[in-house]
Order: structure tokens, then C-alpha cells, then sequence
């Protein structure tokens, strides 16, 4: 694992599988090798254009708070439903973590070298482009659900409780920040 991803991502040491860890990490460094983005962008552009242009919040501020949501989640749903409804908590990081993997894809840059949606990320949406670089890195299909089902493309799957987790982890730490414009 490269250090800057272990910078980028502290969260993958909750990974308690060395394999799966190894795996979580070679996703996002190759995602960053084929990207226009760097991982200096990530903790500097804003994680939705929906608030204007003063919003702080940053795209890793974001993707880190769904693992961190996602995380204690699964720990409470772990300590109240125990065998009932069992959550895998390294598959819940790992796909927390690989959520948007593939929005690294997705981007070009304009003419005035602003990042903007893509050819390839107009034809194959984070959620598939996600599910590909996972699998080129041999993160097991368990994880790669919860990558495909995460945003609404995942609204005709049968999710797993880890990708019903991470679906409401996200959607819940963003829906917020797009209702604040009509109140
Ligand atoms: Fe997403």
C-alpha cells in the first residue's frame, strides 16, 4: 500500500483481512494512476456543486464520513441484533471505502482544465466503473455489490444489510446538503 493512500484513506486499517485491505487500497491507487484527479484534489474540492461555491465540505470529507456513518451502524446493529442480522464489518468498510471508487473515471478535464463528467463517465456511472476496477483488483463480489448497489442504479437489487448500510450512510450524509436549497 502506497503512503498516499494511507493518508488518503486511514479508515482501511479498520480492515481487519490483510488480503481484502491489500485489495481495498490497490482500488483507489489504480483509480487515482487512470484519473484526472489527484489525491490533493480530493481533499480540496467541494463534494457537490449543489451548495454553491462557499461549501467547505470537501469530496474526502464526504466519502469519510460514509465509512465513519456506515461503521458505528453496523457495530450497533451488531450489538442489538446479534446472530439475527450479522454484520460483515470488513466487507462494510471495504465497500464503504470503494463506494465511489469509480467517480475517478468519470472525469475529464475542459478546455480550461476544469474537471468536468466525461464521455466514459456519461456512458458507465461510478457504481459500474466502481465495480470494474474492483474486480480488475480481486476485491470479492460480496464488496462489489455493495459498490454496484450503492447509489439508485441499486434500487432494483436485493441488497445485502452491508449495502443497505452504506446506500443509507450515503444518501443520509448527502440529501441534507440538497433540501437545505428549498428551506
Ligand atoms: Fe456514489
Amino acid at each position: 500500500m502506497t503512503e498516499e493512500i494511507k493518508k488518503l484513506w486511514p479508515e482501511l486499517d479498520w480492515i481487519g483481512d490483510p488480503d481484502l485491505k491489500e485489495k481495498t487500497a490497490r482500488t483507489w491507487e489504480v483509480a487515482l494512476e487512470r484519473s484526472v484527479l489527484t489525491a490533493d484534489d480530493l481533499n480540496r474540492i467541494p463534494f457537490t456543486l449543489l451548495c454553491g461555491p462557499d461549501l467547505k465540505v470537501t469530496f474526502m470529507d464526504h466519502k469519510r464520513c460514509v465509512v465513519h456513518v456506515a461503521r458505528e451502524a453496523g457495530e450497533k446493529m451488531n450489538s442489538f441484533f446479534r446472530e439475527d442480522l450479522p454484520v460483515n464489518m470488513d466487507v462494510l468498510i471495504s465497500g464503504a471505502i470503494l463506494a465511489d471508487v469509480g467517480k475517478m473515471l468519470e472525469y475529464e478535464l475542459d478546455a480550461n482544465g476544469k474537471a468536468v463528467q466525461g464521455r466514459y463517465g456519461q456512458y458507465l456511472r461510478h457504481p459500474f466503473s466502481g465495480v470494474s476496477l474492483a474486480e480488475e483488483c480481486g476485491v470479492p463480489p460480496e464488496v462489489c455489490h455493495i459498490i454496484a448497489a450503492h447509489a439508485h442504479e441499486g434500487d432494483l437489487v436485493k441488497r445485502t444489510t452491508e449495502a443497505y448500510i452504506v446506500h443509507h450512510a450515503d444518501f443520509m450524509t448527502f440529501l441534507p446538503f440538497k433540501s437545505r436549497l428549498i428551506v
